[in-house]
């Protein structure tokens, strides 16, 4: 794009989608607070104005949840991503011992169990499509053991999960098959719930069914209502596969596109955490995360009023040349410090460290089995704020 032509940023744009960095660039450099043609919503693209955001729930609020085409007007439609504190920490504590990196180290066994089955099976010389060769399911296996799902349904809640998410070129508007398919994953989450409360286990929902928080509105504990069960394993089900489904395929691509980085990783398998975060900055699977201001806030020389919608753009963020030197290449030994692709504050990803872990695994069964792998041909999915591939051909060598 020249740099004369008209600035515009649309997060339902195919071709922004296709390729946002460029628009990203620009977005920080002319117009780093900058305004929807529509008059819909800001949008920060700096990492300091990105962190800082993230790190001020009281001004930058959650209360209208993650997607201003779909605002949580009740305050029923999400769960915790959707909550300000207090409320928000009292729903997000009855699971905050659940994903510690403690917690991922004692789950060890099973991931590892999970990817051997989706590995093992491949062989050299032959060519697959990556996503439904193991990217797809071995999130929706991670998170299908942890819920209890059975394995027959997996990947129908998947393919309502990826039909939730998707969104039409330049519409803002969820399409129907968007909210047919929420609906039909509320109404399965339900039921497996329903199941659970008469015969527990000792899987998640069971958890989230059997705790019991101090809820001082009512002076005394209390369990989560059925409602708030249903939301938090519905949010638990779709932010366990979607997002680790796109870390494993945006990196595999990106490791594939610089050789030299892929081969070090072959040859010093320590290096894969940092790869995974790497692969995290680089390529990251959530563009953008949503917020409504509880007051007016002056930056940069622009006014924003308190109840409007700011995207905060953290696809931008871990791009921004005044966070990290070269960001446009993908660089192991990066130093790290704040990084915001799980977000930041008090919202920050729940599951990160079995995201983290889930990708390492993945990432260090193709260095031993298919150390010179190839990527073919490969096609994005348009979806809200997720970005990632719908297929990549993968050669097996
Ligand atoms: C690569 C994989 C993942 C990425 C990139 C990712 C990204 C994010 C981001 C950016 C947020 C912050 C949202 C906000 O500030 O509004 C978030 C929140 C969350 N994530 Fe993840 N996520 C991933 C995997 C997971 C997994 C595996 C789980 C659970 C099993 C999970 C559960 C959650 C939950 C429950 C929240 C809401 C936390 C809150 O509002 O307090 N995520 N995630």
């Amino acid at each position: 794009m020249p740099a004369t032509s008209e600035l515009t940023y649309s997060p339902f744009s195919k071709a922004i989608f296709d390729d946002p960095y460029p628009v990203y660039r620009r977005l920080r450099t002319e117009a780093p607070v900058y305004r929807d043609p529509g008059e819909r919503w800001w949008v920060l693209s700096r990492f300091a104005d990105v962190a800082s955001a993230l790190r001020d729930w009281e001004t930058y609020s959650s209360k209208l949840g993650p997607a201003p085409e779909n605002p949580d007007d009740d305050g029923r439609k999400y769960s915790v991503i959707s909550m300000d504190p207090p409320r928000h920490d009292r729903i997000r504590g009855v699971l905050k011992g659940f994903f510690t990196p403690r917690a991922v180290t004692a789950m060890e066994g099973a991931l590892q169990r999970v990817v051997d089955h989706h590995l093992d099976r491949l062989t050299p010389g032959t060519t697959v499509d990556a996503m439904e060769a193991f990217a797809f399911s071995v999130p929706t296996d991670v998170i299908g053991d942890l819920l209890g799902v059975p394995h027959a349904d997996r990947e129908q809640l998947r393919v309502w999960w990826e039909a939730f998410l998707t969104r039409h070129e330049g519409e803002v508007t969820m399409p129907p098959s968007a909210i047919e398919a929420n609906r039909r994953i509320s109404s399965y989450i339900g039921d497996l719930i329903e199941a659970r409360r008469t015969e527990p286990g000792d899987d998640l929902i069971s958890i989230v069914l059997q705790a019991t928080f101090h809820d001082p509105e009512i002076g005394d504990d209390r369990a989560l209502t059925p409602h708030e069960v249903l939301m938090f394993c519905n949010l638990l089900s779709a932010a366990g596969s979607e997002t680790t489904q796109k870390l494993i395929s945006n990196g595999l691509v990106a490791m594939h596109d610089h050789p030299d980085q892929w081969q070090r990783i072959v040859h010093d398998h320590s290096l894969i955490p940092a790869a995974v975060n790497e692969a995290l900055r680089y390529d990251t699977p959530s563009h953008w995360v949503a917020r409504t201001l509880t007051r007016r806030v002056e930056l940069h020389g622009v006014t924003m009023e308190a109840g409007d919608w700011v995207l905060l753009l953290l696809g931008s963020a871990n791009r921004d040349e005044r966070r990290y030197d070269d960001p446009d290449r993908f660089i192991l030994d990066r130093p790290r410090g704040t990084d915001v692709y799980f977000g930041w504050g008090i919202h920050i990803c729940l599951g990160q460290w079995l995201a983290r872990r889930e990708a390492q695994m993945v990432f260090e069964a193709v260095a031993k089995k298919f150390p010179n792998y190839a990527i073919g041909a490969h096609e994005r999915v348009l979806t809200a704020t997720v970005r990632g591939y719908t297929s990549v051909e993968m050669m097996l060598r």
